[in-house]
This record gives structure tokens, sequence and C-alpha cells, in this order.
């Protein structure tokens, strides 16, 4: 049997994260746990957070087995609310003794024309994403500023954060606003010893992005894949080691950078010619005679 692709393969050395403790909002599902996994596996302590404690515990009791590291541990928390941001620093820090690591996972999206918003779906969405993102990023800022501890802040925003969408606009919105926030307190807050990073994914399948983003028929029509200069979706591994380096010391002189992990795709959509790749060599005959003509 062939063995994985080099980006399906784990890339930072044994233990790199050994005595990190990072913080995962939204680590139960998807991405966040695929990240979490890896970094397990690196040796760091990992905090899950969630609103579904259940998912949380399972997740939790799975990746103990699997990666062989103990130190993982399930507190529910919705990152709307302050007081429960507050809680769960003080469980991590109660637990680890310390927190090296926020990493801003946690989301909420749908796709919808704009107009058929009502105010209070373009509140949760930016509530989750934007608020969520500031309030942990606040608590924990102001603990480590208070007790004069570098942190690392990584923030996964996606590749319209920076040029929009249409059918995703309060996620596009927010996801605006994080990304701002990050590159205003990679400046700000250096001089604490905190750096704040992120990453913009391209199209990662997992099961609470495709529900929301390509239900049916659409996902039947659209092939996420099919935007994309290298024609494939991206793997959890490949993020998962992006991730790690990003939280990891290696990367210490990276600050307000946000590392765009999509084969390709915005740039895609964005080059005036780039449809062009739909010609054939005959219609390129053609073309280059008339032209020359
Ligand atoms: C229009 C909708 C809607 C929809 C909900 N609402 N779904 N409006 N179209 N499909 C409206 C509701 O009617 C309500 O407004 C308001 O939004 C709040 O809805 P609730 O169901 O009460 O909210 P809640 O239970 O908190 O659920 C939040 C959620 C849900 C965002 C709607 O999908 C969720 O829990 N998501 C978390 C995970 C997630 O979304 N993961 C995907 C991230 S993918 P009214 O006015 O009726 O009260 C991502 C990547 C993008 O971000 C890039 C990919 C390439
Ligand atoms: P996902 O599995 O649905 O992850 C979202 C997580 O956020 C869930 O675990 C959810 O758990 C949690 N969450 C939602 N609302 C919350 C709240 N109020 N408080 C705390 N946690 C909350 O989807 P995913 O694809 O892995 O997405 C992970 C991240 O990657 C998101 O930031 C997303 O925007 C980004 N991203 C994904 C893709 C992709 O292609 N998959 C592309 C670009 C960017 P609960 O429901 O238990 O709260």
């Amino acid at each position: 049997m062939a063995s994985a692709h080099p980006y399906a393969q784990p890339m930072l050395r044994d233990n790199a994260l050994q005595g990190k403790t990072i913080v995962v909002t939204g680590g139960g599902t998807g991405l966040g746990r695929a990240m979490t996994t890896y970094f397990l596996q690196l040796g760091a302590n990992v905090v899950i957070s969630s609103r579904k404690l259940d998912v949380l515990e399972k997740t939790a009791a799975e990746l103990r087995e699997q990666t062989n590291n103990a130190n993982i541990l399930a507190v529910q928390c919705d990152v709307r609310k302050y007081d429960e941001v507050e809680a769960l620093l003080e469980k991590t820090i109660e637990t680890f003794g310390g927190v090296d690591v926020l990493l801003n996972n946690a989301a909420g999206n749908f796709i919808s024309p704009t107009e058929r918003l009502s105010h209070k779906a373009f509140d949760v969405i930016v509530d989750i994403v934007l608020k969520g993102s500031y309030n942990c990023t606040l608590a924990f800022g102001k603990r480590w500023i208070a007790d004069k501890k570098p942190g690392t802040i990584l923030s996964i925003v996606t590749t319209y954060a920076s040029v929009g969408s249409a059918y995703v606009v309060p996620s596009a919105a927010a996801k605006a606003g994080v990304l701002a926030m990050t590159r205003s307190l990679a400046v700000e807050w250096a001089k604490y010893g905190i750096r704040a990073n992120a990453i913009a994914p391209g199209p990662f399948p997992t099961e609470g992005a495709w529900s929301r983003l390509f239900p049916e028929p659409l996902a039947s029509k659209l092939d996420p894949a099919a935007n994309v200069p290298l024609k494939r979706v991206g793997d959890h591994q490949e993020l998962a080691n992006l991730a790690a380096y990003m939280v990891s010391d290696f990367s210490a002189y990276m600050n307000g950078e946000v590392v765009t992990l999509d084969g390709g795709e915005w740039l895609n959509g964005a080059g005036e010619f780039n449809k062009l790749e739909l010609l054939t060599p005959d219609m390129w005959d053609h073309i280059e005679k008339t032209m020359r003509r």
C-alpha cells in the first residue's frame, strides 16, 4: 500500500509542544478536533471547549486513547458569554498551572441571501465569530499581561475575511473583524510578549461546514475542489501541521500574519484572465493566428 502523501503526515518533531497548554474553542469537532489531535500527539496539554459538553467529552475520551496523551480536558463554554470564558480560563489554569496558547476556532455559519436574514440570524453568526473571539482574546490577554507571561493567539479565519463573499455576509463581516483584531493586537501586545496570527483555510471537508455551506441539492452540483487550482480540498493534517508550527516557539518571529492555506483558490477567483484555463490548445492556435494577423 502506498504511504500517505507528506501533506497528510505529521510534520513537527516528537514532543515539539511538550509543556505547552493550549485552549481550543470549538475543539470537539471538525478542524478544532484535528488540530487538538496533533497538539496532543506533540505532547501538549489541551483544553477543548464549546457549547455541547457531551460532544466534547466523547472527543476527549477518544483522543486520550488515540494519542496516548491523557492531558486533555473538556470544558463547556459558550464563547459569546464573557463569564463563561473567564471560567474556562480559570479551569485551565487550575488544571494545568497556566495557559500558553488561545486558538480561536469556534464559529457559526450558513449560506443565505442577506435580505432573507433576520437581525437575529445576523447576530448569531457575528456573536459566535467576532464577539466569541474578542471575548476569549480579551480575557486571555488581560491575564497574560497581569501575570507578565507570554502568550500566543491563533485565530482561524477564512480567505473571504480579506476579500468578502456573497451569501455568507455575517460570517465575512465577522471574520474580517477577527483578522483586523489579529493585526492590531500583533502590534499593540507585542511589548507584552503576546503574538497574534491567523490561518485562512480554503475548503476542508467537515460535517459542520459542509452541512451548512454545501447542503443538497448544492452538494451534488457544486464541487468544492473545482475552483482550487490544485484540484483538491485540504487534508486536516496539513492544517494541523501549520497550526502546530504557528502555536509553537519555532514561529517566534511570526506576528500579525495571516497564512492562506487554500491551494490557490481565492486567487483563482480574483485573476482577470484565470478562466482562460478553459481554452484548448486548438483555441489558442486560432487566437494566436487571429492576433498576429
Ligand atoms: C436563515 C437562519 C438559518 C438559515 C438559523 N437561522 N439558520 N436563518 N437561514 N439557514 C436564524 C434562526 O431562524 C434565528 O433567527 C437565528 O438564526 C438563530 O438561530 P438558532 O437556530 O436559534 O441559533 P443556534 O441554535 O445558536 O445555532 C447557531 C447556528 C448553527 C449558527 C445557526 O448553524 C450552529 O450552531 N452552528 C455552529 C457550527 C457551524 O456553523 N459550523 C460551520 C462553520 S464553517 P430568528 O429571527 O428566527 O430568531 C465556516 C467556514 C467557512 O465558518 C468557509 C468554508 C470554505
Ligand atoms: P465545525 O466542526 O462546525 O466547528 C465549529 C465549532 O464551533 C463546533 O465545535 C461548535 O461546537 C463550536 N461553536 C459554535 N458556536 C459556539 C459557541 N457559541 N461557543 C463555543 N463554541 C461554539 O466546523 P469546522 O469546519 O471545523 O470549522 C472550524 C473553524 O474553521 C471555524 O472557525 C471555521 O470558520 C473555519 N473554517 C473552516 C473551513 C472549512 O472548510 N471547514 C474553511 C475556512 C474556515 P458546539 O456546537 O458544541 O458549540
